[in-house]
């Protein structure tokens, strides 16, 4: 059941890198938008590591649906169990793409959420055009917390929320609130600290090269690019170019080049390839020698397409917004 479900929103992720741009405005005004924006939780699912795949990973995946019902996005995220949703077990919060099914217009540029397992908690974030403000952007952040109903048979385990008391399936909204109006390449260093840092990872790009008959689900893969994106502030609208400097064990690092160059700023960052987990770190050097430091954690699904008569996979994304812990 859940792989048919992860490899199904695979497949609808190749679809929507051709949907891009299908999305409409929402009001970044902070009287009107001050009642915020809902999203209602469809399915939700968290499935404990396959026994039979030994790989030791448990996968999340919750849909979001209109007010009305109609499925919108479909959120999939998966880490080593014990981790419990933050990298490491420890440091960052897990941010993951949730999809745009393509079913009618999405008022988001990019829809993202994290699961705090430890404490059944579920972030949402979205970003979006503000109407009326051209080229800025705006981010709306909530969470939920959820009462889940765990059972185990034949050596996995699964978790639902709970059933009501009537034994329906309950309803569950996410209410978020604009959080900011983002990009402000101005706002001062030190202020900067502040401010709830994220950042929208643009132009993924990775190329793979796998032996013949091999495939992504059993991958033999010879030759690996790494990836190499862009990395766009929300604090400061900044734009990093980050490319990689090679792996080690499957584990690509890199750095960043902010853009225009910017000397007190540095970045960096590491993509875990057996993961699928992308670990970016940013410092600012302030007047003085104070320094921020901020650290965001994302699982990458990025969409693989075969190059025509060749072994080689061109592995793409829509813009992915992740953050720096809780929102
Ligand atoms: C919990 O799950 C079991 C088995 O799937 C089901 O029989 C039971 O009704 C569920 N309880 C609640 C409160 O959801
Ligand atoms: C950007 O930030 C600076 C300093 O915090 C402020 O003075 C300015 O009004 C801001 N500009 C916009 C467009 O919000």
């Amino acid at each position: 059941m859940r792989d048919v479900f992860v490899s199904i929103v695979t497949v609808v992720s190749g679809a929507v890198l051709l949907a891009t741009g299908a999305y409409a405005a929402r009001s970044c005004d902070t009287s009107t938008a001050s009642s915020g924006f809902q999203y209602r939780l469809g399915d939700v699912r968290y499935d404990g590591p396959d026994p039979a795949k030994a790989n030791d990973l448990a996968t999340i995946a919750a849909s979001l649906q209109s007010s009305s019902g109609t499925p919108l996005y479909e959120c999939v995220s998966q880490w080593p169990e014990a981790w419990k949703g933050w990298y490491g077990g420890a440091t960052g919060l897990i941010w993951s793409d949730c999809i745009f099914t393509g079913a009618g217009t999405g008022a988001d540029e990019t829809v993202s959420f994290a699961i705090d397992w430890k404490v059944k908690t579920m972030y949402l974030t979205h970003t979006f055009a503000c109407s009326g403000k051209q080229g800025s952007e705006g981010l709306a952040t909530g969470s939920i917390s959820l009462d889940f109903n765990c059972t185990t048979a034949d050596d996995s385990s699964f978790c639902v929320p709970k059933s009501t008391s009537s034994g329906a399936r309950p309803t569950l909204n996410i209410n978020t609130k604009l959080s900011a109006v983002a990009l402000n390449a101005t706002t001062l260093c030190a202020d900067r600290s502040k401010k709830y840092q994220s950042w929208k990872i643009e132009k993924w790009n990775r190329q793979i090269e796998m032996t013949p008959g091999s495939s992504p689900t059993n991958p033999l893969v010879v030759a690996d690019t790494g990836p190499s994106f862009s990395l766009r502030s929300l604090v400061t609208g900044s734009v990093a170019t980050c490319t990689n400097t090679g792996s080690k064990n499957g584990i690509f690092e890199g750095t960043c080049q902010s853009q225009p160059d910017d000397a007190t700023t540095t970045t960096k960052f590491s993509f875990d390839t057996k993961l699928n987990m992308l670990d970016v770190s940013q410092s600012w050097k302030c007047d003085g020698s104070s320094t921020v430091d901020a650290v965001g954690v994302g699982y990458i699904q990025a969409a693989c397409e075969r190059v025509f008569n060749s072994n080689k996979f061109t592995c793409a994304s829509d813009p992915v917004w992740i953050g720096t812990g809780v929102v």
